[in-house]
């Protein structure tokens, strides 16, 4: 499908402009790319900082779509999942959508959604480290993709990624998550680790169900866990 792109130097964040696009009723497909994000955001409400002035800009972007969707809970998975298989093999997910690489986090994806009228819009947020950056106050440095793809630029990771996604989205609504479950356990980095999640629970990761729902074995038996509802930490 056609969808406009447009690039920024600057801006509050990509997702949060796609948004207010969105309720004032642009609902078309776009692609909205940052240099830099002065109010960047995470899953859970947390920020997510862009590369101080001095360094090479990470890359940052939204894609807005109008998605048609029956279920809508594999979703992050599914994008997770395009990021990562077309950019490396060596990157896992670690459940919902964070990208990992060599136990540290590598790219983070925030996904939104406005309801206008019947259309149901999503703002496809996902930031990538493209070169190391000073990671004050994190408790583990993020991890960089040039560490794998030394030429890595922020216009040629957005090259590598948008198209896979975009078709992965088209995919993903006429098939859901079902079909995309075996290559999420390949690369799935909590499974057979034991998780705490924010919800208290704790016990052994074992993979997604058929909708994408977290399996964790615990001594109440086996639990679902559905991405909207906890946060997940390897233990
Ligand atoms: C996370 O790991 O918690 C998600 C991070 C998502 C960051 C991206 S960068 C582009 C888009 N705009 C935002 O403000 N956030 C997402």
């Amino acid at each position: 499908p056609a969808f406009t792109v447009e690039v920024l130097p600057e801006i509050d964040s990509t997702n949060t402009e796609l948004m207010r696009r969105a309720r004032a009723g642009q609902l078309d497909p776009v692609l909205l790319v940052a240099e830099r994000q002065s109010a960047g955001r995470g899953r859970l409400g947390r920020d997510w900082q862009s590369a101080a002035q001095d360094q090479q800009p990470n890359l940052t972007f939204s894609l807005g779509l109008p998605l048609a969707l029956t279920d809508w809970s594999g979703l992050s998975l599914a994008v997770g999942l395009a990021v990562v298989q077309s950019l490396h093999a060596d990157l896992r997910l670690k459940w919902p959508n964070d990208v990992w690489l060599d136990g540290r986090k590598l790219a983070g994806i925030l996904i939104e959604t406005a309801s206008v009228g019947d259309v149901r819009y999503a703002v496809i947020g996902i930031g990538i480290n493209i070169a190391p950056c000073d990671a004050e106050g994190l408790r583990t440095p993020p991890a960089a993709l040039s560490e794998l793809w030394p030429e890595a630029t922020a216009p040629l990771v957005l090259t590598r990624v948008v198209l896979p996604l975009v078709h992965a989205l088209r995919a993903f609504e006429r098939e859901g998550f079902a079909p995309l479950r075996a290559a999420f356990h390949t690369r799935d980095l909590l499974y057979g680790h034991e998780v705490v999640c924010s919800d208290g629970l704790v016990g052994m990761a074992r993979g997604v169900d058929a909708s994408g729902a977290l399996l964790v074995h615990t001594d109440q038996g086996l639990k679902k866990i559905s991405s909207a509802e906890v946060s997940v930490r390897p233990t």
